[in-house]
């Protein structure tokens, strides 16, 4: 049986590169600061936050995405719980995952704490569930439907069938009304599935080196 579990190799000793795809999991300059303009501000968090806010996301990774929303979440003082689902093909072992969030300051502990990959996590203030398989199988099955969305695949070129326009319109099926997405790229035919999918769809500013990234909500 092939091997799921990510294989990485570390650039400049803390980032974490995937040799499957030949990508980084975050931004080789910030990932936290990329993380809150992407994914938070994208998404016009942490504003929008309410007792049972919902994000999902495509890509879990190391869970920076995650810790860095719970973060915003409990400085925002909303009381109540944030629900996060993420989807993960290839999940991290625990070592290289407390590694990778080794390099960032002040950030909640509650994954570095766990022995085993968080599948299903219930915290004082969260739920997470990491739904693990490709999740062009796994989307299309679950019955949950997110305020925002965190479209985190690797790149692209790199990792197209995290970002087809079937996955597109499986995430607005999965999206709430006036639910949100936000992603990093501005390829072309991301853009295009997510309003083929019926998402309105606007370039915005990118983090760091990215000129634009994308912004998308479900009218
Ligand atoms: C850029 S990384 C995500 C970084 C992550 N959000 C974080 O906070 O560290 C992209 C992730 O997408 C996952 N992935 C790639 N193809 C996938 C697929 N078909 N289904 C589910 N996950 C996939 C990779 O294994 C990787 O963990």
């Amino acid at each position: 049986m092939q091997d799921q579990t990510a294989q990485i190799e570390w650039r400049d000793g803390r980032v974490p590169v995937s040799t499957r795809f030949d990508d980084p999991y975050f931004s080789l300059e910030n990932g936290m600061d990329e993380t809150r303009h992407v994914f938070l501000a994208g998404n016009d968090l942490p504003a929008r936050f309410l007792d049972g806010f919902h994000v999902a996301e495509l890509g879990f990774g190391t869970g920076l995405n995650f810790l860095v929303t719970l973060q915003a979440f409990r400085a925002s003082g909303c009381t109540g719980k944030l629900q996060f689902t993420s989807f993960e093909a290839y999940p991290m072992a625990m070592n290289d995952l407390r590694a990778a969030l080794q390099a960032f300051d002040g950030l909640p502990d509650d994954l570095a704490q766990q022995t085993k990959f968080p599948e299903h996590l219930v915290g004082p203030d969260f739920t997470l569930r990491v739904i693990t398989g490709d999740a062009r199988a796994t989307l299309p099955k679950w019955e949950g439907r997110a305020d925002a969305w965190f479209l985190d695949g690797f790149s692209p070129a790199k990792n197209p069938e995290l970002w087809s326009p079937e996955l597109m319109a499986q995430v607005a099926t999965h999206t709430a009304e006036s639910g949100t997405a936000a992603t990093y790229t501005a390829a072309g035919f991301v853009r295009r599935g997510l309003e083929d999918a019926g998402f309105s769809v606007t370039r915005e500013q990118g983090y760091g080196r990215k000129r634009h990234m994308t912004r998308a909500v479900m009218p």
